[in-house]
């Protein structure tokens, strides 16, 4: 007897000592049941990128360390806290902790920048971070990130900005918010910069040891300490907006009016500073402010010096990232994911006697190799086990062979959803399964 699901005691990997192994912390798997939402993401961000002219680039996940040192800024929590590294030989390599620097790095090795500047990417995969695991953190997570690189037009801002809002409606979600700001660039950033030196000086004492630290080497990253009371301290801060010259202005007015033109709704944050160093003027955040002090669900921006830092040319870029986590947290808030189902096999195929186990697996592959997806019992169940089986899966059709059927090279079709059966031969088997699907 197949004991109850109370009997069975919850089950685990274990190591030679009986120590369980599980997967690393802030790590998880997608199961099965996950991935009909999963395919929603990906599909919705595949179709978005091809309408907006992105194609995919799959970069490595193993990077040079001194690659994000180099882009995502030294002096960042991602750099300084949060990379998996590790060393091989000479060499230190990092788990990608996000996607921008390998499509850079990869754009500059493929010798595009040169040949082919204005390249729009996309890319879908994992990214590694250690921070402390929560609701909407984890230390793999899955980003859906577009880069157009080889253009200082404020119309990709605005296009990007478009792309990753369209991602949110494109799956049903509201209640979002976007929110733009400009980090400014050269001349007007150094002002702002020197103004926030002044601007923190005086607080010093109040402030956290890691902004302390960090008042010296990179002042900026002050402005996005998630400690309270940093956080309390930071709203008096100086605006960069205040700051902006004459060109990054109108280089950020155009790009809100663009978005405005084409009814897409954006809320001017000069709050919003990210956490990466490599953004100049635009910068973004999709929220959903229902999640909490960690409520974005998408960041990027511009990052016009990039290429030219990691040894380029001089070339203007922007893009953003959307992280799956929270889009799946909200997705299944809102009650989005609940109707999202595997779809189940075409064909379940019944043995309705063990003689006719060796034809059943013939036919089950004649089907598949017909292009329909079939599938049979493999547990020796019995006939009536295997009936329910097949009404339980969901099959739209049923096929039975007994020793009857064996005999007259036949096999019985049944229309689960219309209730019906009838009996075709064995070479036909496919064509009436086919015609019971498309009727
Ligand atoms: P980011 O703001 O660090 O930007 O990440 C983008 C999004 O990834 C976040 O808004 C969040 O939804 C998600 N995310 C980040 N860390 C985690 C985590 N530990 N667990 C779950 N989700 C997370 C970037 O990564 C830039 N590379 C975006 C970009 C592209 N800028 C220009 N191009």
């Amino acid at each position: 007897m197949t004991p109850t699901s109370e009997e069975q005691p919850p089950q685990a990997a274990r190591a030679g000592s009986g120590r369980e192994i599980r997967s690393p912390r802030g790590m998880r798997d997608v199961l099965p049941a996950e991935i009909p939402a999963w395919e929603r993401l990906e599909g919705a961000a595949r179709g978005l990128a091809r309408r907006f002219g992105y194609a995919e680039i799959r970069p490595c996940l193993l990077e040079e360390t001194e690659l994000f040192i180099r882009s995502v800024g030294e002096v960042t929590d991602i750099v300084e806290k949060e990379m998996f590294t590790l060393s091989k030989g000479e060499t230190s390599l990092a788990l990608r902790p996000e996607g921008t620097a390998g499509i850079v790095r990869a754009y500059l090795q493929a010798g595009l920048a040169r040949s082919a500047p204005l390249q729009k990417l996309f890319t879908i995969g994992p990214m590694f971070r250690y921070e402390r695991p929560q609701k909407g953190r984890e230390r793999m997570f899955t980003q859906y990130d577009c880069e157009a690189l080889g253009s200082l037009d404020p119309r990709l801002d605005a296009e990007i900005v478009h792309l990753a809002a369209s991602f949110f409606v494109e799956l049903g979600l509201t209640g979002l918010e976007v929110r733009l700001n400009s980090m400014g660039d050269g001349p007007d950033r150094d002002r702002y910069r020197a103004a926030v030196r002044e601007f923190v000086r005086p607080t010093l004492p109040e402030r956290c040891e890691l902004c302390r630290a960090r008042f010296e080497r990179n002042v900026l990253r002050v402005l996005d300490c998630k400690t309270s009371l940093c956080v309390e301290l930071n709203a008096a801060a100086p605006k960069l907006l205040d700051f902006l010259d004459e060109g990054n202005r109108q280089h950020f007015d155009t790009a809100c009016a663009l978005l405005r033109d084409v009814g897409l709704e954006v809320a001017v944050d000069p709050g919003i500073v990210r956490g990466l160093d490599y953004y100049t003027r635009t910068v973004f955040e999709v929220h959903y402010p229902a999640l909490g002090a960690r409520s974005a669900l998408c960041g990027g921006g511009r990052y016009d010096h990039l290429v030219r830092d990691l040894g380029g040319p001089d070339l203007g870029a922007v893009g953003f990232a959307v992280g799956f986590t929270g889009t799946l947290l909200v997705l299944e808030e809102l009650g989005l994911a609940r109707d999202l189902r595997l779809p189940a096999a075409d064909v379940y195929v019944v043995a309705a006697d063990r003689a006719c186990a060796r034809e059943v697996f013939r036919a089950v592959s004649v089907l598949r190799a017909a292009g329909l997806s079939a599938v049979f019992d493999t547990e020796g169940r019995s006939v009536k086990a295997q009936f329910k089986a097949a009404n339980a899966g969901g099959h739209p059709v049923c096929v039975v062979i007994g020793p009857d059927e064996l005999e007259r090279g036949a096999a019985q079709v049944k229309d689960m959803r219309a209730g019906s059966q009838r009996e075709v031969p064995r070479a036909e088997l496919a064509a009436a399964v086919r015609a019971v699907l498309g009727g």
